[in-house]
């Protein structure tokens, strides 16, 4: 996830200014590096470096630059390290032309070969600088009468993945060139200024007049004109007037980022399941030459683990795999030596929790592997092998979109971990994995929209509750253990979750009438025995939430239910169940007027032991 940014004006105002604003607007898609270029006496002048914008705006003096056309981004590294070189925007050879780019060019390494052999020089790691070069290499093939719009047209047909592009050449030094696939770009429009962004608020305060582009179009904007075309045919613009406030409009319309980035997990998923095959293959090595394995984690991400961990317990029946708590790790210390592969699990890669245990188990000699959303973070520095998960940056201090991202890194893993040890075949294999890809986002996407209003109108039933229980059984203890610790900490209900047939060991002393009891049931081998633990507890006047398939027969006996789609593997539950418990605990926060984004006592990242 990157923050994109074009200006071009008519005024005689210079616009570095308005586009260094607009990246902070747009600072919560990345903050690994940010650059600017603008046309400035038919030259093109571009500053970037690594960090943040408050950083390189200062290091820079941004503002400085001169010109009344230019582009901007702020990035989240996926295609090489958050330094320097790979900061967009990125310039051909002749230096006439810049780009940045939101999204991923599935085939730049083909087109990176095709062009290398055309005598190109790359500067950077990135996917993106093949689309500058590619357009340089348009206008050399072509005789001089080429347009620049023809050679970006032609460029665009080359390119295949998602992306937001805007793009500047000398030759036309008021025009702004844009493409969209599957990443978010909107045009802003008034009188002697246009903008084009990967979101509203880069410009709101300029302008509350919006065009959307549509997947597959092509636009060019000058300070007066806005031209939009899909293959070959022009397209009548549809202007929309935007009544959100600066503030309210970071979060994208979303009144919390929390319930944003639920929203984007569809997204979140798909960009994770981009990962490197390679990488998948060399973690299956490293943990099928592991004599044994120890996931290590906190919070929500230890609940990621700890689905992984039931799943590696199948599949490596006769390795020893561990999941332990990070604060815990000095009661588990004879595992950590040589031959020994840790698994870290974090999402900000900096909790000091974990750091210290896997600074501990390095030292043993354990290898490592790191699970983290925060590239070039502490933990996968300390790594063998990091592999990151794409959920873009996450605001919220409750985790949603980057623990579902984490489920699947790790389903994807389990994948290749079945296919190296002959559990499935290689046609399964294949299959599964495009599944994983596709149809988790659609599935995900489905829960959200067909259960959002249902979890709203559950949250008025249970947000007086003072306690309530989360029961599940088998692999679905994780998604209990998630969706009770959601719940606490952003609703302060005290929320307990245990295996289901524990219930009668203790818990249900204090079960009452209307006492909320949320079931997480698949329609599996747990069904029967889940639903005797229903009645149980609706014979002691329980509330039963459910959280089930359809045919499954918890539902006649449940008060609430929440239906989730059978999923094509049990590797995704842990994805698809928690979502409405995210949802729940997000709608009961609200309704009991508190701020689910910054829950009190909590960080999003906690650096203290
Ligand atoms: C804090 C956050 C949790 C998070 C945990 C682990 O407690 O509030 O949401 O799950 O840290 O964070 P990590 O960055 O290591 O995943």
């Amino acid at each position: 996830m990157c923050g994109i940014i074009a200006i071009t004006t008519s005024m005689k105002k210079p616009v570095s200014k308005m586009i260094t604003t607009g990246l902070k607007r747009l600072e919560y898609r990345g903050y690994d590096s940010v650059g600017i270029s603008l046309i400035h006496d038919g030259k093109i002048h571009t500053l970037k470096d690594k960090g943040q914008i408050d950083l390189v705006e200062k290091k820079l003096d941004l503002r400085s630059l001169k010109g009344t056309t230019g582009i901007g981004h702020t990035r989240w590294a996926t295609h090489g390290p958050p330094n320097k070189e790979n900061a967009h925007p990125h310039a051909d050879c002749t230096g006439n032309i810049t780009v940045v780019h939101n999204g991923i060019i599935e085939n730049y390494l083909d087109l990176k070969q095709y062009l290398l052999k055309k005598g190109h020089k790359f500067s950077s790691e990135t996917d993106t600088e093949v689309i500058a070069h590619l357009v340089e290499e348009e206008l050399k093939q072509s005789d001089t009468s080429m347009k620049v719009i023809h050679a970006f047209k032609r460029v665009i047909t080359k390119i295949e993945g998602t992306y937001a592009i805007t793009l500047l050449h000398t030759a036309e030094p008021e025009t702004i060139f844009l493409a969209k696939k599957d990443s978010p770009l909107v045009i802003g429009v008034q009188d002697d200024i246009k903008f084009a962004a990967s979101d509203i608020p880069a410009f709101l305060e300029y302008t509350k007049k919006v065009i959307a582009l549509n997947n597959g179009e092509i636009a060019t904007i000058t300070p007066k004109t806005v031209y939009i075309e899909k293959n070959g045919f022009k397209i009548q613009p549809k202007t929309f007037t935007v009544t959100w406030t600066v503030e309210s409009a970071q979060k994208s319309g979303y009144p919390h980022f929390m319930l944003k980035e639920i929203h984007e997990q569809p997204i979140s998923l798909r960009n994770t399941m981009t990962i490197n095959s390679k990488k998948i293959e060399q973690a299956s090595q490293m943990i099928l030459n592991a004599k044994k394995i120890v996931f290590l984690a906190c919070g929500t991400s230890y609940y990621a683990g700890l689905s992984g961990f039931h799943q590696f317990q199948r599949i490596l029946k006769n390795k020893p795999v561990y999941s332990v708590i990070a604060s815990e790790y000095q009661l588990y210390s004879h595992l950590f030596d040589k031959g020994t592969l840790i698994i870290a699990v974090s999402q900000s890669g900096e909790t000091l929790d974990v750091m210290k245990a896997v600074s501990y188990a390095r030292k043993q000699g354990s290898d490592l592997i790191s699970i983290a959303n925060v590239i070039d973070s502490s933990i996968p520095r300390l790594s063998q092998l990091s592999l990151y998960t794409k959920a873009g940056p996450e605001i919220g201090v409750a985790a949603t979109k980057t623990h579902t991202a984490q489920v699947l890194l790790l389903a994807r893993i389990i994948l290749q971990l079945e296919f190296e040890t002959g559990i499935i075949d290689v046609n399964k294999f294949d299959d599964y994995k495009k599944q994983l890809s596709e149809e988790t986002p659609r599935v995900v996407r489905t829960i959200i929209n067909q259960n959002e209003f249902k979890a709203k109108r559950l949250a008025s039933i249970i947000a007086d509750k003072q306690h309530s229980y989360f029961l599940a059984r088998g692999k679905s203890m994780p998604v209990a253990l998630e969706g009770a610790l959601k719940l606490k900490e952003i609703s302060y209900i005290h929320a307990e979750a245990f295996p289901a047939g524990e219930s009668k060991h203790g818990p249900i002393a204090i079960v009452e009438k209307d006492f909320p009891v949320i079931m997480i049931a698949p329609n599996d081998w747990t069904a029967n025995k889940i639903l005797g633990n229903a009645e149980e507890m609706r014979a002691r006047g329980a509330y039963i939430i459910s959280i089930t398939e359809r045919d499954h027969p918890i539902i006649k006996r449940s008060d609430y239910s929440f239906i989730i789609p059978k999923a094509f593997s049990s590797l995704i539950e842990p994805i698809t169940y928690v979502v409405p418990l995210q949802m729940i605990a997000y709608y009961t926060s609200v309704y009991k007027g508190l701020d689910p984004d910054k829950p009190k006592n909590l960080a999003k990242t906690v650096t203290v032991e």
